[in-house]
């Protein structure tokens, strides 16, 4: 096969969570662009409405769900109903999550790990759990967790360490899934990205404006990420391209964790 047939997507049916704003949108260009249909899930209808129209001009199919994955039970809501209308799924990014508080570990409330940790890592186990078995059972799929390099790291300037702890369990639930599925044709694989200017990291710029020069000045490359540079390491992952590769981190941060 020529080498960029590889990374076509033609026929396949990926799912991304958080996939109306963001680096969840800049996913679902990339994959529909690279031939896939689309499923995106997201919390506001309207938002979500404006990513399809402006996705339908790949030509691909684009379907969105409406729900709250920051529960387990909003979770295990949109996952039956993804599957109820629209398995078989190929392709599952599991990219909701945020870091959302700034509260040192010794002021944390137990309500805010709890919150932190179920939207960046038990919404990933759901989804995975739940879609990735008829992956199983079809055996074939690829998963994509959007970890972080605070998975890796200790990020300075910012507290609320549930979201370092949360993506570094990510990283590892990616790994265990991998062995696991490997099996059964089910690649797993995760990419930690740096700092990516989205509504997230602007809201928390607006918050502490000299937290961006700050972070700047702690990536070689020297400026943030943009969001549409994350969708190529997406579709090599979703891809037959990457066909020998699972529970593997793909580090995405201008260089951010070399120093
Ligand atoms: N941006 C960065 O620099 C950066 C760096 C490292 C890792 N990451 C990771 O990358 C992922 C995406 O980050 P982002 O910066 O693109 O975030 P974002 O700009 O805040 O976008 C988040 C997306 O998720 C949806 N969403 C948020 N909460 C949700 C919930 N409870 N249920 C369902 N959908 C929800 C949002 O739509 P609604 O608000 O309508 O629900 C939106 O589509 C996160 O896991 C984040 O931790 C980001």
């Amino acid at each position: 096969m020529a080498i960029l047939e590889r990374f076509r997507l033609d026929g396949k049916r990926a799912v991304i969570t958080g996939g109306s704003r963001g680096l969840g949108r800049a996913i679902a260009q990339a994959l529909a662009e690279a031939g896939a249909d689309l499923v995106l899930v997201a919390r506001d209808a309207d938002t979500l409405a404006q990513a399809q129209t402006q996705l339908l001009t790949t030509g691909r199919r684009v379907d969105v769900v409406v729900g709250d994955l920051s529960t387990p039970e909003g979770t295990e809501t949109v996952c039956q109903t993804i599957l109820e209308r629209f398995a078989p799924i190929d392709i599952l990014v599991n990219n909701v999550g945020g870091r959302r508080i700034n509260v040192p570990t010794e002021d944390l409330a137990l309500a805010d790990w709890q919150r932190i940790l179920d939207l960046n890592l038990t919404s990933a186990f759901l989804c995975s759990r739940e879609l990735g078995r008829h992956m199983v059972q079809r055996r074939q799929g690829s998963i994509i967790n959007i970890a972080s390099i605070a998975g890796l790291i200790v990020f300075r300037g910012i507290a609320g360490r549930t979201y370092e702890v949360a993506k570094a369990a990510l990283i590892h639930l990616t790994r265990t899934l991998a062995a696991d599925w490997a099996p059964f044709g089910v690649r797993v694989n995760a990419i930690a990205p740096g700092a990516f200017l989205t509504d997230a990291n602007r809201r928390w710029f607006q918050e502490m404006p000299q937290l961006r020069t700050k972070v700047e000045s702690q990536i070689p490359l020297g400026r943030l990420g943009n969001p549409e540079e994350i969708g190529p390491a997406a579709v090599f992952l979703a891809s037959d391209a990457s066909s020998y590769m699972t529970g593997t981190v793909l580090v995405l941060d201008g260089g951010h964790t070399l120093w």
